[in-house]
């Protein structure tokens, strides 16, 4: 059967996902599948790539071959495209190792159910709330969940009165609050606000990521993440890992450049080992989770569990906490892979 791995994207975590679709790549089963590797370079171009070695060097993005998946369902195959000829090649399954924006948010996921191709992770609904942090927070508000308070900031409303918007959330919220762009991965455009000038600049950076802004209040506390995998009314969770980041929050460089400690078996307050698998799944559930994801909360040394955001495509690099967690639970990373896969045809 033909697998389809495609990764890069449009997005702000294009690196992390080359990355992450390099370490899945060489867990596939490939007795079992027969790997087909599209990268999509950040301009957008889709490109057939001949081999993982051309991704870890870069080198992918010189390939003069395209491929796109057709929207066509009765064909379910992808075009290749080599100075002006084309092929069709049937696909069974695509893996859409995306990150964030153009990946991660329904986009590609809607395409392929139009092409009614099988594919791995969550489908259009789950992957577009899951990607906004604003419909995040309403869905989860519902669940009796705790997380950050949390205030909106609209484009408009802050190029009418930015003052005005200023004011709400000093009103609202002591010094220091999180700046998020509501839609965004990897932490980037986030910022960690101390006084109002930092605020102000802050909530402009994140304008440039999203439409949406959320202010949010500061929770202190571990910062702990769970894994899920698995489909409605079969799901299951992994153990608790702890980040412990070298910056002041676990921003992109924190997460992938400086020397973040990643912990399985950190002492964590009571309770909070037992309590957060089930908070991660029931958060899953509500969404409409579908195959994996990674929830991500703080706990506060008093036991209690704050949400924070959960990653319907969690990243895969050496670093990353998903596949981790599913190893210490006894699932190795080329079983966690075949079930992924596996799961994209239920
Ligand atoms: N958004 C990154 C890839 C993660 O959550 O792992
Ligand atoms: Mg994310």
């Amino acid at each position: 059967r033909k697998l389809v791995i495609i990764f890069g994207g449009q997005s702000s975590e294009h690196e992390i996902s080359v990355i992450s679709a390099t370490n899945i790549s060489k867990q596939v089963d490939t007795d079992k599948y027969e790997l087909i590797l599209i990268g999509i370079t950040k301009e957008g171009k889709w490109l057939k790539v001949e081999n993982i070695s051309s991704m870890e060097d870069g080198s992918w993005i010189n390939s003069r071959t395209s491929a796109f998946i057709l929207p066509d369902a009765t064909k379910k195959c992808i075009i290749v495209e080599t100075d002006g000829e084309y092929k069709e090649i049937h696909v069974d399954v695509v893996f859409p190792v995306l990150h964030g924006l153009y990946g991660e948010d329904g986009t590609i996921q809607g395409l392929l159910e139009l092409a009614k191709i099988p594919y791995v992770g969550c489908g259009v609904l789950a992957s577009a709330v899951g990607m906004d942090k604003l419909y995040t927070k309403l869905v989860v508000d519902k669940l009796g969940i705790r997380q950050a308070a949390y205030e909106p900031v609209l484009d408009y409303e802050a190029s009418k009165d930015f003052e005005g918007v200023i004011k709400r959330i000093e009103n609202r919220f002591d010094y220091p609050v999180f700046v998020k762009p509501s839609n965004a991965g990897s932490s980037r455009g986030v910022s960690k606000a101390s006084n109002r000038e930092e605020l102000e600049k802050g909530i402009k950076e994140a304008l440039n990521h999203d439409r949406k802004v959320l202010v949010e209040e500061t929770i202190v506390g571990h910062e702990v993440e769970c894994g899920v995998l698995g489909k409605p009314g079969d799901v299951t969770a992994s153990g608790v890992g702890e980040i412990k980041s070298a910056a002041t929050f676990y921003d992109y460089d924190a997460k992938y450049k400086l020397d973040s400690l990643t912990l399985l078996d950190s002492k964590l307050p009571d309770g909070v080992r037992e309590k957060l698998p089930e908070c991660a799944k029931k958060i899953f559930t509500a969404l409409d989770g579908f195959g994996l994801s990674r929830v991500d909360f703080f706990a506060r040394e008093d036991g209690e569990i704050v949400f924070n955001e959960i990653n319907t495509m969690p990243g895969f690099t050496a670093i990353s906490m998903y596949p981790m967690l599913f190893e210490a639970a006894g699932i190795g990373k080329k079983e966690l892979i075949d079930k992924l896969i596996d799961l994209a045809f239920e």
